[in-house]
């Protein structure tokens, strides 16, 4: 164990003495920077794709045939995952943003959503398999005051259950385990990070789940992070928040980290690695999580870096070079 931890040389030789896997968001088209595949294949034991598995771009065209969607780019993505020796993970079956258009402009009744989803959870994991280990079924359902968002599958129309709060959520994760046994089925979100509003119901739901058996097995803290979080308080709220998520006999992923920060000054990026360490030994301390997994691998390519966003969030910087983040990251796991 220890010389193992001695010789260890990547983020994922680091987190496997505690069975902890090491993930980051792949978009398939940045493999052709040699770089990128390097620190793929070679850093983490877990990929997800940063946007081919969601509705839009694998099930584009109407209609539940296998010409009405396109497993193209995920296939890439798996046969690279079995190439080095890791695990894919899915995202997302039910999501409000990155439904395809056909959905959006169809007019279609509730009996008709009710049928699109349920064949698009059922063809979208029996293509997959046992192949990915682990799927966000559903995604961002909440809003952060705790009350249910407003969708397309729940109620604008919605699948038929408009009226009945988290059923539609249910029905998800009972036609996704319905259809393959075997993935892990996660509910995943942002902002739930702390105790609060929006935590408070997402745990209420979960516990409901648990109670009643509908096959639920994690939560995903997707901790799109900055310096907010950076206190006692908020760390402190942070580990009993997954605490009360681990009680439930839930697995923990965290499914999408980064942390965009104003500047790339040193101090800044100093800062930043110093947080990542924290939140790192944080989940280290929580054996229910099994995952820590990045929005991406360099700054270059982040979301962080469009639009309003500060940016500077990942652990390599645009240049493929290792951030102080890195260090932090690598040592908070070989602790
Ligand atoms: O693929 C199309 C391309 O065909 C088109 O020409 C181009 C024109 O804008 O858009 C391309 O799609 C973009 C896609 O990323 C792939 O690059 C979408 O416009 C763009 O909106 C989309 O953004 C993604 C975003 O989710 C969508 O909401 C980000 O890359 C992705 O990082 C982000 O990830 C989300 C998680 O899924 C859920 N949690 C929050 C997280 C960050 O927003």
């Amino acid at each position: 164990m220890l010389l193992s931890l001695l010789l260890a040389t990547t983020l994922r030789q680091a987190a496997a003495r505690d069975h902890l896997d090491v993930g980051f968001a792949i978009t398939p088209s940045f493999l052709s920077e040699p770089e990128y595949a390097q620190i793929a294949g070679t850093e983490f034991s877990v990929l997800e794709a940063e946007n081919a598995t969601k509705f839009e771009p694998i099930h584009p065209r109407p209609g539940n045939q296998p010409g009405s969607y396109d497993f193209a780019e995920p296939d890439k993505i798996l046969a690279f995952a079995e190439a080095h020796h890791m695990k894919m993970r899915g995202h997302t079956l039910v999501w409000h943003s990155q439904i395809a258009p056909w959905v959006r402009r169809g007019n279609y009744t509730p009996e008709q959503m009710n049928e699109i989803l349920h064949g698009h959870i059922d063809a979208v994991l029996k293509h997959f398999g046992r192949k990915v280990f682990a799927w966000d079924v559903v995604n961002e359902a909440f809003e952060d005051n705790g009350s249910l968002r407003s969708t397309p599958w729940f109620n604008r129309p919605g699948i038929g259950l408009a009226d009945q709060g988290t059923k539609y959520i249910e029905q998800a994760f009972r036609w996704a385990h319905e259809a393959n046994p075997s993935p892990k089925l996660f509910y995943n979100d942002y902002g739930i990070e702390l105790l609060g509003k929006k935590s408070d119901a997402v745990l209420a739901m979960l516990r409901d789940f648990r109670s009643r058996h509908v096959p639920v097995d994690g939560i995903g803290f997707q901790m799109h992070v900055g310096f907010w979080l950076d206190n006692p308080g908020n760390l402190a709220s942070l580990e009993q928040n997954m605490k009360r998520f681990s009680d439930l006999g839930l697995i923990i992923h965290v499914t999408e980290l980064d942390m965009g920060v104003p500047n790339g000054d040193p101090d800044t990026i100093k800062r930043q690695a110093e947080l990542y360490g924290k939140i790192v030994a944080i989940c280290r301390r929580n054996p229910a999580v099994k995952l820590i997994q990045f929005w991406g691998i360099t700054d270059g390519h982040s979301w962080l870096n469009r639009g309003a966003n500060s940016g500077h969030g990942l652990l390599w910087d645009e240049n493929y070079q290792r951030k102080p983040a890195y260090q932090a990251v690598m040592a908070a796991l070989a602790r």
